[in-house]
């Protein structure tokens, strides 16, 4: 299976008073396509920083990350911003539903932002509620979903512009051991039977097992594998 992401020797440092913060020191990885990969590591160890220099939503201190072959860290903001939108999903542990809207309507609602033509809406939004397991709750808006059918709808709406590659941040952590582990499942489901492509973090080593291929931080520092030594 291909390489949709390489990441080669990243670095990202934040200025905090007069010291600055290494919160990623020379970082190589790679993401493989039609894979689940989850990026682990305790709270502080740079997982966040990481994903978000992988969603070119922010830029590496040094380094370079080429997606889909094209060296994204290169790219001016309106690019970056395009990549997002056409290539990328994104799932947060700040599930991030329209609270008036329902199941339905907040995946429609996406689609429409993305300019998806209107007469086949309806339907594949209901067919991304239907990959979540959520057809039978479309009508529900988020105050009557549990925290994990919320997140399911979440995971609705970030496949549902069909993109390459999924990335979720601590997508479990709002959510018990049970619940988190059925989204994870559900990821496996997305990864294993549409060819989907996921690259996830978490804090939680009982997730671990689902995962294709799992990197491990420690402090800013990268170490293939899930870590334990
Ligand atoms: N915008 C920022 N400004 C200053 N320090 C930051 C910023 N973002 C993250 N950091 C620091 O970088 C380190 C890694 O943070 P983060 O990537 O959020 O870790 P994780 O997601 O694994 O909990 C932490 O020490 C954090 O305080
Ligand atoms: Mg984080």
């Amino acid at each position: 299976m291909g390489e949709i992401i390489v990441a080669d020797r990243l670095c990202r440092s934040f200025p905090s008073g007069s010291e600055t913060v290494h919160a990623l020191k020379e970082v190589s990885l790679t993401v493989r396509e039609r894979e689940l990969t989850v990026l682990r590591g305790p709270s502080g160890s740079g997982k966040t920083t990481l994903i978000n220099l992988l969603g070119a939503l922010d830029l590496p201190t040094s380094g370079s990350i080429r997606f889909m072959g094209e060296e994204i860290s290169a790219l001016g903001e309106a690019k970056r911003d395009a990549l997002r939108r056409s290539r990328m999903g994104f799932v947060f542990q700040t599930i991030g539903l329209i609270s008036h809207m329902s199941a339905f309507e907040n995946v429609d609602f996406a689609l429409r932002i993305s300019g998806f033509p209107a007469a086949e809406r309806a339907e594949w939004a209901d067919h991304c509620l239907h990959l979540v397991g959520m057809s039978k709750r479309r009508d529900h808006r988020p105050f009557e979903l549990s925290g994990g059918e919320q997140q399911r709808v979440a995971i609705a709406r970030a496949v549902s512009n069909r993109p390459r590659i999924i990335f979720a941040d601590e997508p479990t952590s709002a959510l018990d051991t049970h619940l988190g582990l059925q989204v994870v499942r559900l990821f496996r489901d997305l990864v294993r039977d549409e060819g989907m492509t996921v690259l996830m973090t978490t804090h939680d080593p009982n997730l671990m097992e689902i995962a294709d291929g799992i990197w491990s931080l420690r402090d800013g520092s990268l170490a293939k594998g899930d870590g334990d030594d």
